[in-house]
């Protein structure tokens, strides 16, 4: 990707006014499609977006999207900005339909019949055509987000930022929600992030692993793998067996799954292990000295 188109992002540096360092130094280049931005809780996988989205200011780097310094221009990127918050406020008792009319207005599509068309458009990707004359009040919170993105879709934008939009989700939700994102992502620049590994695993062309503030491992899905074949080793273990240091364990009704990495395990009862994109994840923390769920 040449370096005047997408997202480029370099040496990007956040610390809170409490003292907390949130942004250590983020470099991320995002181009068109899908890109995962993976990380705990309080790895700064918000303050990233909040940056990116030109709602607070770094201490130090820079931001281009396509060639454009957006730190000097935000106007440039705010005019392309589709930006979905982790936390949605409290929605008044007015309708989707008239919110989204209102909001359309304010970004400056002033002739009523074009937007009316750009509405009706956005409810039925959606799919909240029946219920947009609902009051928002009145919504669950999977159609809550399905109007978020609707709202983020307003105007077409080059960059869309999505912050957690599938927690809390039920799955069939989250596939639908999933299903608007990748339609989305074939025309313009997508900007995920998630702490759920499944989310990046068949949505993402790329995905970032964020955590501390900084990105641990970056890359296809397919070069993170394949980068770790041969490393990782599984054997379940009953209920009560001492475990050995693992990459992770995962629970089962009969004992112990465990994960661990490396050369070759002293255990005979460990067999290869296909990687998964939740090793590599894993795996990155344990490389930075991260818990997973810091
Ligand atoms: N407005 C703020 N003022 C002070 N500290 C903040 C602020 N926002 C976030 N932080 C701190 O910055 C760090 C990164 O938080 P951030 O919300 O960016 O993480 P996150 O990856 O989005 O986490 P989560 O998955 O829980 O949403 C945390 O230590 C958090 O407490
Ligand atoms: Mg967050």
């Amino acid at each position: 990707m040449s370096v005047d188109s997408g997202l480029q992002v370099r040496g990007l540096h956040k610390r809170y006014n409490n003292g907390v360092q949130a942004l250590r130094g983020v470099d991320l280049s995002v181009g068109p499609g899908m890109y995962g931005l993976l990380g705990p809780n309080g790895a700064g996988k918000s303050s990233l977006m909040r940056t990116l989205a030109t709602l607070q200011q770094p201490d130090a780097g820079s931001i281009y999207l396509d060639g454009v310094d957006v730190l000097a221009d935000s106007d440039h990127l705010r005019r392309r900005l589709g930006y979905l918050p982790q936390q949605l406020g409290a929605y008044p008792g007015v309708s989707a339909r008239d919110l989204l009319d209102r909001f359309a207005w304010l970004k400056g599509r002033t002739d009523s019949r074009q937007r009316r068309a750009e509405i009706e458009g956005l409810l039925a990707k959606v799919n909240l055509q029946d219920a947009a004359h609902r009051a928002l009040a009145t919504y669950s919170g999977g159609m809550l987000r399905r109007f978020g993105i609707a709202m983020a879709l307003v105007g077409s934008p080059r960059l869309l930022i999505v912050d957690e939009p599938t927690a809390g989700l039920d799955p069939a939700e989250r596939n639908r929600f999933h299903r608007v994102l990748a339609d989305v992502a074939a025309e313009s620049i997508v900007l995920l992030s998630t702490h759920i590994v499944e989310d990046v695993e068949n949505l993402c062309s790329r995905l970032a692993v964020l955590a501390g503030g900084q990105i641990l491992v970056e890359g296809s899905p397919q070069a993170l793998l394949s980068a770790e074949q041969g490393r990782l080793w599984v054997a379940s273990f009953g209920r009560g067996e001492a475990l050995p240091p693992a990459l992770h364990v995962a629970a089962s009704p009969e004992g112990s799954r465990v994960i661990v990495y490396g050369e070759r395990p002293a255990d005979p009862r460990f067999m290869p292990h296909a990687p998964r994109l939740e090793d590599i994840y894993y795996l990155a923390l344990a490389q930075a000295g991260e818990a997973a769920d810091a």
